[in-house]
């Protein structure tokens, strides 16, 4: 059985004061909600007070991006022991926002899962098809790659401790999700890629009114939630749709 899970994606969002209001309320329902792990990843300046205010929760943290470097002169980076010194459970990797506007390759995106991995952490792994690769029929190739160059590296059985994420980059913040069967087509086409107990989230656009629809699909185990992780309410809510998944 696989655990559904619901992992929010802040972005660049937040401040301390606004932070700790959207945790309180996160915390104070996700104490009782069973049977669905529920996760936030914070920016990195965050961490520290993020961990010591979900310190003896149930609500999970991890960070968004880090670097595929172990340490050394690389100004601006943040190294996977750093955040495994904080407790970090898991970081994401391989964003499409990442891959766009910071040129991250499969072979930087692969570095970054096995750094992930190598001290202890989960990589959220997220591939996931331009609407011009969907609109020309690339997209069960599009992710195959996406995937396949981090398998190369860091071998199949590495899922046994990762998620995927399966994240159309048309359907990232602009209001326009995929349909639930467009989503099965895709996490059905990666299953069979990956081990049967991988959690395969699906993300872009996901709010309270279409995640019951979606984590219905079989293959559909969670969200990765960007814009509805910052309001408490749409958070629960859709934490909730996951939880009476199946
Ligand atoms: P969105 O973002 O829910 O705001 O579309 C999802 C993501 O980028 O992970």
């Amino acid at each position: 059985m696989r655990t559904p899970l619901v992992a929010g994606n802040w972005k660049m969002h937040g401040n301390r004061a606004a932070n700790r209001v959207l945790l309180e309320a996160v915390v104070r329902e996700t104490e009782t909600l069973g049977g669905v792990e529920c996760v936030v990843c914070v920016p990195f300046p965050y961490l520290g007070e993020v961990a010591g205010q979900l310190a003896k929760t149930r609500l999970v943290w991890g960070a968004q991006n880090l670097s595929e470097h172990s340490h050394g002169a690389f100004t601006g980076e943040v190294s996977a022991t750093m955040l495994a010194e904080f407790n970090c459970r898991y970081v994401i990797v391989g964003h499409s926002e990442r891959r766009q506007h910071y040129g991250e390759t499969d072979a930087v995106v692969a570095a970054k899962y096995a750094a992930v991995l190598a001290q202890g952490m989960k990589p959220i792994l997220c591939v996931g098809e331009t609407l011009v690769q969907r609109d020309a029929g690339q997209t069960e190739q599009v992710v195959a790659r996406q995937l396949q160059v981090v398998l190369d590296l860091s071998g199949k059985k590495s899922l046994e401790n990762a998620v995927l994420a399966y994240e159309p980059v048309w359907a990232i913040g602009s209001g326009r999700t995929a349909t639930p069967e467009q989503a099965q087509a895709v996490h059905a086409f990666l299953r069979a890629r990956v081990l049967r107990e991988t959690c395969i989230l699906y993300g872009g656009s996901v709010k309270p009114e279409n995640a019951a629809a979606l984590f219905a699909m079989q293959d559909v185990d969670g969200g990765l939630i960007g814009g509805a992780s910052l309001v408490a309410g749409d958070f629960i809510a859709i934490a909730r749709a996951a939880q009476h998944k199946g």
